[in-house]
């Protein structure tokens, strides 16, 4: 036979066209894109019948924590590179970007990667790269940038809080001149530490200790400030960042000032920012701990208007999960439930700080039914796989180009809503933010490189650990110095 495997009938939406096509695959590429009816049964060793289904470029989440330490002073990552990446493909997922995290006591970047591609090699169901999470810009960090790169990683994650991980905004600059030099994109998680610190306090000496705290420790303003602070130290240095997990509209809005006066800023939102409020935290006993992330979910439904308008308008590049799991009971690992003598109702400063994601995201987005499709597809695969130096390997379904991870939708109104349970999940978390939640849609068919890895009526997860490859990167299609060339210090 001529292909591996063909998609006939489906509605075929990428970040430019909804468009009646059926698509060919051999050897993990697509070859061809071709009208409705053109490709024939008989020319494949596999055919699958969308029905009258979206057929998408696979997802790309290109913000998720996997097989962490505890790096925050609080629990380790419940999941390690396979149950999350497994989790990744039963969600529509094919490709995800995890960190690769520095701890202060290592000056080498080279070590940490090392080591984390020791986690993840043989162990992925999905296709993978690694951001590397900068906590110690150490003069041997700060020069390997450039081997980093030939190693294809073109991205790093930094702090502006969080004891264990936050740098100075000197050190901040010391980051940002290097990967301007080494055409790097920089995430930055901007919140202002001190002032979380400071809040925390004074919680605690009024004895207010429950998870809804958690919210009231980390107000808008530290995250309003850190990202002015980001913006300012990026313009001055002229070098891309991308602003990770915003969850505060006043915050999109520098962002999006910033974007309109030309500047190189990217920004990310997460679904927990779109669908979680602050009560979601303020439960009965300690179930409040589930929803607890940071930045955490804002006060109310004109915060989620306010983000999604964002989505909307521009203002975010990209939507990914900020999948970082641990589990609500989980004596060994550290856990959310973190109930001890000394505090018998707990105490919000140490729940570890997360939310599992990963499977949930695309299904979310598409069920709100608030995206356009070509957005949806543009903010969850297209804009992720551009950003990071991925495309068009991946995040798109160009003929001879893109690797032919696809993601299959139930045909639209066919799937009964229902909710959802994190019994249907295959992460190794105890629970879901979203439990109970309605939803209208689910992938149908997700297929890794010309394989099917999902298949929701038939057997469910049919990938297997160890065919997820790490992927190598070049710099970023989408983001730039304005005036690249030297840079020099305005003495
Ligand atoms: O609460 C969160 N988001 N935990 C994950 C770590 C991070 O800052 O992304
Ligand atoms: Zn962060
Ligand atoms: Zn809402
Ligand atoms: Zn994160």
């Amino acid at each position: 036979t001529e292909y591996d495997l063909i998609i006939l009938n489906g509605i075929v939406v990428t970040a430019t066209d909804v468009e009646e096509l059926d698509i060919a695959i051999r050897d993990e590429k697509v070859i061809k894109v071709v009208p409705r009816g053109s490709l024939n049964d008989s020319t494949a060793a596999k055919t699958i019948d969308a029905q009258g289904g979206y057929v998408m470029p696979g997802g790309v989440d290109a913000h998720v924590h996997l097989d962490e330490p505890a790096l925050f002073g609080k629990g380790c990552a419940a999941d390690d590179y396979e149950t999350g990446s497994r989790s990744a493909a039963c969600g529509g997922t094919t490709t995800m970007i995890t960190f690769a995290p520095q701890t202060k006591t290592e000056d080498s970047l080279l070590n940490t990667l090392r080591a984390t591609h020791a986690k993840a090699t043989d162990a992925c169901y999905i296709d993978y790269s690694f951001h590397l999470l900068v906590s110690n810009p150490s003069s041997t960090a700060l020069s390997e940038f450039k081997i980093l790169r030939e190693e294809g990683i073109s991205s790093l994650k930094i702090y502006m809080t969080y004891e264990a991980l936050q740098l100075h905004d000197g050190q901040i600059l010391d980051v940002l001149l290097e990967a301007r030099k080494q055409e790097i994109t920089t995430m930055v998680h901007a919140e202002n530490g001190r002032v979380i610190d400071w809040m925390t306090a004074q919680l605690e000496n009024r004895k207010m200790f429950e998870p809804k705290y958690h919210a009231t420790s980390h107000p808008p303003m530290a995250e309003i400030e850190a990202t002015y602070r980001a913006i300012s130290l990026s313009e001055f240095i002229d070098v891309p960042i991308l602003i990770v997990h915003v969850s505060t509209p006043a915050a999109a809005q520098h962002i999006k000032q910033a974007q309109d006066r030309g500047l190189p800023i990217y920004a990310e939102t997460c679904p927990q920012y779109l669908f979680l409020t602050k009560k979601d935290l303020d439960q009965p006993g300690f179930e409040g701990a589930k929803c607890v992330c940071s930045p955490p979910p804002r006060e109310s439904e004109q915060d989620h208007e306010g983000i999604w308008n964002g989505l909307a308008n521009g203002t975010f590049t990209i939507l990914s999960s900020d999948h970082c799991p641990f589990r609500y009971e989980d004596n060994v690992k550290g856990k959310k439930t973190c109930i001890t003598n000394e505090y018998p109702v707990g105490h919000f400063k140490y729940i570890p700080n997360g939310c599992p994601g990963i499977e949930t995201r695309l299904a979310l987005a598409m069920s709100a039914e608030r995206l356009d499709l070509k957005k949806f597809v543009e903010l969850t695969s297209t804009n992720p796989a551009k950003l990071y130096g991925l495309w068009p390997r991946k995040g798109g379904i160009l003929e001879g180009e893109s690797d032919a991870d696809i993601n299959i939708w139930y045909p639209p109104g066919q799937m009964k809503e229902y909710s959802l349970r994190n019994e249907m999940l295959h992460h190794n978390v105890d629970y879901t933010p979203y439990e109970g939640r309605m939803m209208k849609q689910w992938p149908r068919y997700t297929i890794l490189r010309g394989e099917l890895i999902w298949d929701k009526e038939n057997g469910g997860l049919l990938g297997k650990k160890g065919k997820g490859k790490f992927v190598k990167r070049g710099a970023s299609s989408l983001a730039a110095s304005r005036n690249p060339g030297d840079w020099k210090i305005p003495l």
